[in-house]
């Protein structure tokens, strides 16, 4: 539908028709950092899906599960597709762990950018870059990185439900290589993805709603997702259903899926760099 109300605080150069992967994923996490397009879109993602609110929900719950493991050993972060800003933010977590952590924010998506910047205005230690994450030489240059992390020390570089993004003609292997070539021995590589392994009529579902959105989504098997840690030691428990990873003791989080991990479909796995 064309002629959908712009907001006030969306930005003028920001296309409000075409559905966005970022905000869709606001959507389902309850945030109002969405347009009409994006919602009508998110719903129809949750009738092919409806459990899509409680596997983002989860997907956060992992993040900042991961990043309170990580900030034990590193106090450098660059977070791949970091979306629109919500609770538990890389920085918050990690910071309230290390005070001397920082954080660099990389998303492609206008408004999750705008969102960020106006969030961490004034924050210390943290950065935002406006980039397009397969162009890793770019995103590792830029001077908002550049002047925040030391990349000849080690770095965790984070990957949440962004891979999915990443067509396969755009080798997302290669991709993800190149952080990993760049970045120095004892980095990490933590990563969440959306598996089609479990449900494969709901999840193609859902790949056909993403075909009408900003970025098409593809889902990969456990074996392709094992393939782009290629160069990476898992550290334990390994590559596991997303609830799986390290859970917090039982009753500590709300699991309303009831542990079923095929209504999660996500993989998660955690890598260091030899
Ligand atoms: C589903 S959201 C995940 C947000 C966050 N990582 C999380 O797990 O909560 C995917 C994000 O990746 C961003 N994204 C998709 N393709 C990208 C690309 N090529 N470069 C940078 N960001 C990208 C989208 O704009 C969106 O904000």
């Amino acid at each position: 539908m064309l002629g959908h109300h712009r907001p006030v605080w969306a930005p003028d150069d920001v296309d409000i028709e075409t559905p966005s992967a970022a905000r869709m994923y606001d959507y389902y996490l309850g945030g109002s950092h969405n347009f009409a397009a994006d919602r009508e879109l998110a719903e129809q993602t949750i009738q092919a899906w409806p459990d899509a609110p409680h596997l983002c929900r989860a997907n956060r719950a992992l993040l900042r599960r991961v990043v309170g493991y990580l900030a034990g050993g590193v106090d450098q972060f660059v977070d791949l597709g970091s979306g629109i800003p919500t609770v538990g933010a890389v920085h918050e977590v990690a910071r309230e762990l290390n005070p001397d952590a920082r954080t660099v924010y990389v998303d492609s998506d206008a408004v999750a950018v705008a969102h960020s910047r106006a969030l961490l205005d004034g924050v210390p230690y943290a950065a935002v870059v406006h980039e397009d994450l397969r162009e890793p030489d770019r995103v590792l240059a830029d001077p908002e990185l550049t002047g925040l992390l030391d990349l000849s020390r080690p770095v965790a570089v984070l990957m949440f439900a962004v891979l999915p993004f990443v067509p396969d003609e755009d080798d997302p292997a290669a991709v993800v290589a190149a952080y990993r070539d760049a970045t120095a021995p004892g980095s990490y590589l933590a990563m969440s993805h959306g598996t089609d392994d479990y449900r494969p009529v709901a999840a193609h579902r859902v790949v056909d709603v993403y075909t009408r959105a900003s970025h098409s989504m593809t889902l990969r098997s456990r074996e392709r997702i094992g393939s782009l840690l290629e160069g990476y030691e898992l550290v334990p428990p390994g590559l596991v259903d997303m609830i799986h990873w390290r859970p917090e003791p039982e009753g500590a989080l709300p699991d309303p899926l009831g542990g079923d991990v095929t209504r999660y479909s996500m993989l998660a796995a955690v890598g260091r760099r030899a």
